[in-house]
């Protein structure tokens, strides 16, 4: 792979929990080089989903909607099956395992940018949600992650771990640059563009624009239902959600918890004024040009 002086130094400073894929910073623990060729050779089908986000931005969150949106909201398979097995990861290693056991139409999640997407996505007439979140909060929301994840280093300070998310140096790099990859993806009507903040917002809103999308429209009724089951308090008590199967030595809820706040705007009760100054004027400069009007913007 073509690394980049940028990647190089990456590769040096990083410690052994990660590893570097073309120049993105990933957890070892559930990526290798065989799981990133697997993806790379994915054949796409026309009837699969796939959500994209950058990560701690309501990922296990649409793996709860996505598929009770499919089924009709049979709450079979998200009360019996973990979310990782239900949506699996593009890029892990899980997916390899799992693939076989996906129930048509299969339902995938991926961090990766748009770039590093097989060539069979825009040949297949797949389908990709993609679902943004304000990088503030993203941030937030990843500094706890990193403090319950032993796989992963310790986030050191806030300031620090700011630092690191606005030069890239965290999980799947750069917010900006996972944003404006997506953005110019040359997939027409197959590719939805939504925010954690319009599902916070307007949950039976924003499930009947997927439902509408993904062409199967369900009625005010069953939506609501989805939507009361999907809602943070009830979603929370889901162990097939919220990683309590996992083990404490992986994720330690007593230091936070996965599904942490579920809410919009806690950068507040994080960031300092300079720092909120600092993180929007770095942020502003490199969407320069993008056009692009997020709810959280104004
Ligand atoms: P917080 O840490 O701010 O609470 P991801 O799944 O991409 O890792 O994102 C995790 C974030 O999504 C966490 O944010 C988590 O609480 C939030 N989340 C998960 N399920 C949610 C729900 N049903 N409602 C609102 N937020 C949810």
């Amino acid at each position: 792979f073509p690394y980049t002086q940028w990647a190089r130094n990456m590769a040096t400073t990083c410690s052994d929990k990660y590893i570097i894929h073309r120049g993105l910073l990933l957890p070892k623990e559930t990526h290798t080089e065989e799981s990133l060729r697997f993806a790379a050779e994915f054949e796409f089908k026309n009837d699969d989903v796939l959500i994209v986000t950058y990560p701690k931005s309501g990922t296990t969150w649409m793996q709860e909607i996505i598929p009770l949106l499919l089924n009709g909201g049979d709450l079979t398979p998200v009360t019996t099956i973990p979310n990782w097995d239900r949506v699996p990861w593009f890029e892990e290693t899980r997916l390899a395992l799992v693939l076989d056991k996906l129930k048509s139409p299969r339902v995938m999640v991926s961090h990766l940018p748009y770039n590093l997407m097989p060539s069979s996505l825009s040949s297949s007439k797949a389908k990709v949600i993609y679902v943004t979140r304000n990088p503030k909060d993203a941030m937030v929301s990843s500094f706890h992650f990193h403090k319950m994840a032993n796989f992963l280093d310790d986030p050191g300070n806030f300031q620090e771990f700011m630092d690191k998310f606005l030069t890239g140096q965290v999980l799947f790099g750069k917010w900006t640059d996972h944003i404006k990859s997506w953005k110019h993806a040359d997939l027409g009507d197959r590719i939805l563009y939504t925010t954690y903040e319009a599902m916070v917002e307007n949950l039976p809103g924003s499930l009947g624009e997927f439902s509408t999308f993904l062409g199967n429209d369900l009625s005010e009724k069953t939506l609501l239902g989805i939507a009361d089951h999907c809602c943070f308090k009830n979603m929370s008590k889901n162990c097939m959600s919220n990683y309590s199967l996992v083990p404490k030595e992986f994720m330690d809820p007593s230091k936070s918890q996965f599904l942490r706040k579920g809410i919009s705007g806690d950068w507040k009760n994080h960031f300092s004024p300079e720092q909120d100054l600092k993180f929007s004027a770095c942020i502003s400069e490199e969407m320069k040009g993008e056009n692009l009007c997020f709810p959280w913007c104004g």
